[in-house]
């Protein structure tokens, strides 16, 4: 994605050589600003606090934390204690695990001098092949949605409602449930964009910050509204991303998603889960295990009361289809796992 017209990624090495730089999200909109990360506890705490969020830049975010953790002491014990705290920062997103612990298979065998830089080489490997995966993910995103937009007659621009933020901002670049909807901007296809706000945090604004970068037309709609929409008929099309995908096709995903998704039922509008596959578990047979995240009660008011989960489940039946980086399977386990066997059993 181009920031003031510059293609940027959301996580780098500095020139350094060492430290983690990354996009202070929790300044965007407003801001565009930019921190340099020196330690694991500054990874911890800028995943804790959202200064970097998303489920795939969440876990690139805590590979390089490793790094910084074993240049700092290579020993076993500062790996697992390094491990265990980036682990617990927060606990809905299966990419953290998924991460740390392809970073810890790689070190763990080695001699303490070496760990620190192949750590380095495959927290750099996981951000490479999340770039890949997401424009893969956009490029059999983009065939379902074209396939609807032509089913329209293709007289007016496609729309498309997404809840959150699953563009770059949330991965490395181009995103998940937005990599087909930069495909097809960048390929000519007229489309425009339903943008959830996405109380409390405002997601959305981060979604609307990064589509008008690009360029691609959108309105945002408080979190409330989309079902207004879609059944007025201005609504073609929802893709949202996903925190943890279980194994039967349940879809976890921002704190709202659910609602979205049963409008879209209603209103017989396909629903779309974009997943790249560090996001899918398959060790949880269904979402209703899948542990929430609840945050503070004061993102949401200090004046009452409050409870505030940051997550909810959609059950698989209201799922049209998971768009994966090896394509598009049905919302069950039998398709999910003929995609992907090698991590099935
Ligand atoms: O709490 P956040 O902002 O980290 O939540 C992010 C989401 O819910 C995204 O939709 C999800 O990570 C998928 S993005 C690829």
């Amino acid at each position: 994605v181009r920031v003031a017209g510059v293609p940027r990624r959301t996580i780098w090495l500095e020139a350094d050589g060492w430290s983690v730089g990354v996009i202070d999200q929790t300044k965007l909109p407003a801001v565009f600003e930019t921190v340099s990360l020196k330690s694991y506890h500054d990874v911890a705490r800028a995943i804790r606090h959202m200064v970097v969020r998303g489920a795939p830049l969440i876990g690139v975010a805590a590979a390089y934390g490793l790094a910084l953790a074993l240049r700092d002491d290579p020993s076993d014990k500062h790996l697992s204690t390094a491990a265990a705290d980036l682990f617990a920062t927060r606990p809905t997103a299966i990419n953290l695990r998924w991460a740390l612990d392809r970073v810890k298979a790689v070190v763990a065998p080695l001699p303490p001098d070496e760990r620190a830089a192949a750590a380095y080489r495959e927290a750099a490997r996981i951000a490479e092949e999340d770039v890949e995966t997401c424009r893969a993910i956009g490029e059999h995103g983009a065939r379902e949605l074209v396939r609807i937009y032509q089913a329209r007659g293709g007289s007016q621009p496609l729309r498309v409602l997404t809840h959150c933020n699953a563009g770059w901002l949330a991965t490395v670049d181009i995103g998940t449930a937005l990599a087909p909807i930069y495909r097809l901007f960048d390929d000519g296809v007229p489309i425009r964009v339903w943008v959830d706000e996405t109380r409390p945090r405002n997601q959305g604004y981060l979604t609307a910050w990064e589509l008008r970068e690009h360029g691609v037309p959108f309105s945002v709609i408080a979190d409330n509204a989309g079902g207004h929409y879609m059944m007025r008929g201005e609504v073609d099309a929802v893709i949202v991303g996903s925190d943890r995908t279980t194994a039967n096709g349940d879809v976890c995903n921002k704190i709202g998603t659910y609602l979205k998704a049963l409008a879209a039922f209603d209103n017989e509008i396909p629903f779309f889960a974009a997943v790249p596959s560090s996001t899918i578990d398959f060790s949880l047979p269904e979402g209703a295990s899948i542990p929430i995240e609840e945050r503070e009660p004061s993102e949401l008011t200090s004046d009452f009361e409050a409870r505030n989960p940051a997550f909810d489940v959609t059950p698989a039946r209201l799922v049209t289809g998971i768009v994966t980086e090896r394509g598009v399977a049905r919302a069950d386990a039998a398709s999910l796992a003929a995609l992907f066997p090698e991590r099935v059993g």
